[in-house]
């Protein structure tokens, strides 16, 4: 698949890092098809991250994921998927490998910067989630 979704989380935004991560993202060479800076309902945030709604941490993500606004995009390179989640780093910051973005720009488990799809049908979901055919160039 040559497409992903991506956001920048509200902590990212909060602290001003809009524009070094999208420096990373495009620096590294995926072409942004599609953005928007926008804030999710709890409602959006609930259906997105509906997977998690047994976790512990459920609550927390979705109070998280709506206090303030986001950046969502659409992403496309090559094997669009894998590489932005090396680019991203792992979940939690303190685990993720020196250079990545939650390396450099997260502060935990829960507040880590960015989200990435985990494959390809979820990035086809998550992007039609986001934007309409007529918001994708
Ligand atoms: P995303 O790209 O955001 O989907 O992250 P991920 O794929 O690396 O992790 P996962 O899908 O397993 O979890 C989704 C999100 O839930 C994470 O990015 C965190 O924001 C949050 N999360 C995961 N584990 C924890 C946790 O133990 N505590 C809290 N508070 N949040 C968590
Ligand atoms: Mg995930």
């Amino acid at each position: 698949g040559n497409r992903t979704f991506t956001m920048i989380k509200p902590d990212a935004v909060e602290n001003g890092y809009i524009g070094a991560i999208l420096d990373k993202i495009t620096a590294a060479g995926f072409k942004i098809v599609a953005m928007k800076y926008t804030q999710l309902s709890t409602r959006d945030a609930e259906l997105f991250y509906a997977i998690h709604k047994e976790r512990p941490f459920f609550g927390e993500l979705v109070e998280f994921m709506t206090r303030g606004p986001i950046v969502a995009a659409i992403l496309e390179k090559d094997n669009a998927v894998d590489d932005f989640r090396a680019l991203i780093g792992a979940t939690n910051p303190e685990e993720a490998a020196e250079g990545t973005i939650r390396k450099l720009y997260a502060a935990s488990i829960g507040e880590n910067a960015v989200h990435g799809s985990d494959s390809d049908e979820n990035a086809a979901i998550e992007g039609a989630f986001h934007f309409s055919g007529r918001e994708i160039y």
